[in-house]
């Protein structure tokens, strides 16, 4: 087993807010305990352009408040071949950097996941999308942080609706995750939900903003995940208009959503992940991830958390429907 001295921390996938939080754990918990720690640049594709810097103390002063991250991120289609990844182990190897620590969402774990199987690099991963899909953790960072701003917008929207007297679809990211939009619908009120893991139910949209108007509410909010494409609105409003006569307008938030400074939930999980991650490697945990269950952060197999998340916890949808009557 060989001891780990030196060690590599990149974000990749989609940035989330959060992840400044995290690097800057990764870096003061390793400085703290003798490593030397680095910086790659712009994800894998930044680790196959040789993109890496040595951080220091300094480097990472001043940012856990900001949104996005310091080392950037990317989506890299070479690192999905097993040459990129040999080519990148190798300069890992070259720069003599002992370990990677992967900040980013279950694709960014599956590139890590073969890094480690194909060239046996220590790697671990801290989850990091606005999505909360990840298997195996309850929490990804930075999904507060969206849900928050989510939440201020619709707010704002609201306004506008109960003085006009309108229906508006306001559409949230979250792919095929329901977790945004769920969560948005509960703490805006939102008189329905277009979730991305069940088909579209017009008549019971149409029929609860009619049960609305009909008791007297002056506005109706629905929130539509945006599914695999961002646009999915566009459509529900269209049938909305076509079946039942129904004129709502569309909201899509997109990236004001994945923006801005993380919560304190957010920077306080991503701190206790960036260094519970550097606690693994030198514990010589060598494909692990830190996960969010029971309400803590703790150390699990990579391999438990390689897949997108297929269940969720409906009985929000039960409380978003009784609330919303
Ligand atoms: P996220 O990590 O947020 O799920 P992506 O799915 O876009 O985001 O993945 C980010 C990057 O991770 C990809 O661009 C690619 O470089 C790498 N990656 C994703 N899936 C794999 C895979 N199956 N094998 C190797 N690398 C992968
Ligand atoms: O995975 C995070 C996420 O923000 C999804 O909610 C959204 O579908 C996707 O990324 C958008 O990706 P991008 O803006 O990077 O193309």
């Amino acid at each position: 087993m060989n001891e780990i001295k030196r060690i590599a921390v990149l974000c990749s996938g989609g940035d989330s807010p959060g992840m400044n939080c995290a690097i800057r754990a990764v870096v003061r918990t390793g400085i703290g305990a003798g490593l030397e720690v680095f910086g790659i640049q712009k994800g894998y594709a930044g680790l196959l352009e040789g993109d890496i810097r040595h951080l220091d103390v300094s480097s990472v002063g001043n940012i856990l408040q900001h949104g996005g991250t310091i080392l950037q991120t990317s989506r890299c289609a070479e690192f999905m071949t097993a040459e990129g990844r040999k080519e990148a182990a190798n300069l890992l190897k070259r720069k003599k950097i002992d370990a990677l620590i992967v900040i980013g969402g279950d694709g960014s774990f599956n590139g890590a996941m073969k890094l480690h199987e194909e060239h046996l690099i220590p790697v671990v991963g801290i989850p990091g999308t606005i999505d909360n899909d990840i298997d195996g953790t309850d929490y990804t960072i930075g999904f507060d942080t969206a849900v928050r701003n989510a939440v201020e917008a619709v707010d704002k929207i609201r306004d506008t609706a109960n003085s006009h007297a309108r229906t508006f679809i306001v559409e949230v990211m979250g792919r095929r995750s329901p977790a945004i939009a769920l969560k948005v619908g509960i703490c805006t009120g939102a008189e329905n939900v277009v979730l991305p893991i069940a088909a579209i139910d017009y008549d019971k949209i149409a029929a609860d903003i009619d049960r609305g108007i009909k008791r007297g509410k002056t506005s109706s909010i629905i929130i539509a995940a945006e599914g695999e494409v961002e646009g999915i609105s566009h459509t529900i409003q269209k049938n909305l208009k076509d079946k039942f006569g129904l004129q709502a307008h569309v909201c899509i938030l997109g990236h004001i959503q994945r923006g801005g400074n993380p919560t304190p939930t957010d920077r306080l999980i991503a701190s206790q992940m960036g260094q519970m991650a550097v606690e693994a490697l030198i514990g010589n945990q060598l494909a692990s991830a830190t996960v969010f269950v029971q309400g803590k952060v703790a150390l699990s197999p990579l391999k438990d958390c390689l897949r997108k998340k297929n269940e969720f916890d409906l009985s929000d949808v039960k409380l978003l429907t009784a609330l919303s009557i």
